[in-house]
């Protein structure tokens, strides 16, 4: 019998720390969290459920396969959820290194192990082989399809991957290898692929909290090219919410869009998240937060237009995102706003020392 437990990697990250907060104050099982605690991973953000006993930190590498192990065989989980990646696409560009280790070598690992649990699963109940319990559930981005022009369909399940930055090409290259896990071992996979994400303790290294973060500081916007770049928005609290409704009836080997039907421009996000400062927090100097942007030299390679069709989601598995991308950033502002130790510390570094101030002999 599987326990009600399930194993997040990545889960001190952005989307890994919502969903996990989601999932224990829900109260919908243990949840251990494997996190290497890269320049991405914060435990402050996890700070509401540090006390809960239904949340086990362990300090990690997905790379690690002894480790794996032996999270695997102690808490006999019914699901893996992998979040855990170099996520960053500047970053990626300037440095691959670390997204082969992570996304591609690191998910390797994750898969073999993950493997080898399944396959003492099913030698202890064969039933589990024909109608598995256990999922292994990864999670990806829509960058792996490449880019459209203004007129191409949004992306489906079915388009050809075509991945353009080393971000997106590792990605691509995890997504594969947790398909080819599916069709030769019969591993129960799932894997969905969703549209830019945004909301509360996002790193200010993306767009959204970088430009926020700037704005209140007095820094300049930076626009990358002519702005006309577009994204397909979506509330992290969604994705969330996706990436349950997956696990619950997802079907074995199918990947599933995720998407807001939020297709904006950049120029047209940051004009936006302007107005609502301008409302929210106004300037000292009466001025406007629109006066900050500054347009600054393109991202190499930098894809025009990502667009994402989650009909599939909403058709077999009824899930419908909460927010419009309106109601989702003024929630997102007020959040910022409203959290401005987490803010300080993730500004000046000092979310770097929580994990020994306040973690001290919880990590593996
Ligand atoms: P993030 O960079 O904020 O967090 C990544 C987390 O993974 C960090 O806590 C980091 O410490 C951890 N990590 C990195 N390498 C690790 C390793 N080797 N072993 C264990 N932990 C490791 O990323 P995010 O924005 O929260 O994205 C989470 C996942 O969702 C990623 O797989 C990403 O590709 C995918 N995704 C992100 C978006 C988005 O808009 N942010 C959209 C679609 C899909
Ligand atoms: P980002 O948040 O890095 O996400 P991704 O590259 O995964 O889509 O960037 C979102 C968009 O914003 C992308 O088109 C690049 C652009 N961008 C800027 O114009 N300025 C910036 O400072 C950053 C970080 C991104």
């Amino acid at each position: 019998m599987l326990n009600n437990t399930i194993i997040v990697t990545g889960g001190a990250g952005f989307i890994g720390a919502n969903f996990v907060l989601d999932w224990v104050n829900a109260d919908l099982g243990t949840v251990v969290n494997l996190d290497k605690l890269t320049y991405a991973g914060n435990l402050e953000n996890l700070v509401d459920i540090q006390d809960n006993p239904h949340h086990i930190f362990i300090r990690g590498d997905i790379g690690n396969r002894a480790l794996l192990a032996k999270l695997l065989a102690e808490y006999k989980p019914r699901a893996v959820i992998n979040f855990a990646a170099e996520s960053h696409v500047d970053r990626s560009i300037h440095g691959p290194e670390d997204f082969i280790q992570t996304n591609v070598v690191g998910t390797f690992h994750l898969l073999e192990e993950v493997r080898s649990y399944w396959n003492s699963l099913v030698a202890a109940n064969p039933a589990e082989k024909e109608n598995p319990q256990f999922r292994f559930l990864h999670v990806s981005t829509d960058e792996v399809y490449g880019t459209l022009s203004a007129t191409d369909p949004a992306f489906t399940e079915t388009t050809s991957y075509a991945p353009n930055s080393p971000y997106s090409a590792t990605k691509a290259a995890s997504d594969h290898l947790v398909r080819a896990y599916h069709h030769t071992y019969g591993l129960p996979v799932l894997t969905t692929n969703c549209s830019n994400n945004y909301g509360p303790y996002h790193f200010p290294e993306k767009l959204i909290p970088l430009c926020l973060l700037n704005a209140l500081a007095g820094k300049p916007l930076p626009i990358y090219g002519d702005g006309q770049q577009i994204r397909d928005w979506l509330f992290v609290k969604d994705h969330c919410s996706a990436i349950r409704r997956v696990l619950e009836a997802g079907k074995l080997g199918e990947t599933y869009n995720v998407g807001g039907w939020n297709e904006k421009a950049n120029l047209d996000v940051i004009n936006i998240l302007c107005q609502i400062l301008n409302e929210l927090q106004p300037r000292s100097d009466g001025k406007r937060y629109e006066e900050q942007i500054t347009f600054v030299k393109d991202r190499p390679g930098h894809d025009r237009r990502y667009a994402i069709d989650a009909t599939k989601l909403e058709r077999e598995l009824s899930w419908k995102p909460a927010e419009t991308f309106e109601t989702g950033i003024r929630k997102t502002v007020e959040w910022y706003l409203n959290n401005q130790a987490w803010v300080h510390n993730v500004t000046t570094g000092e979310y770097r020392n929580w994990v020994n101030q306040n973690y001290a002999g919880r990590t593996a």
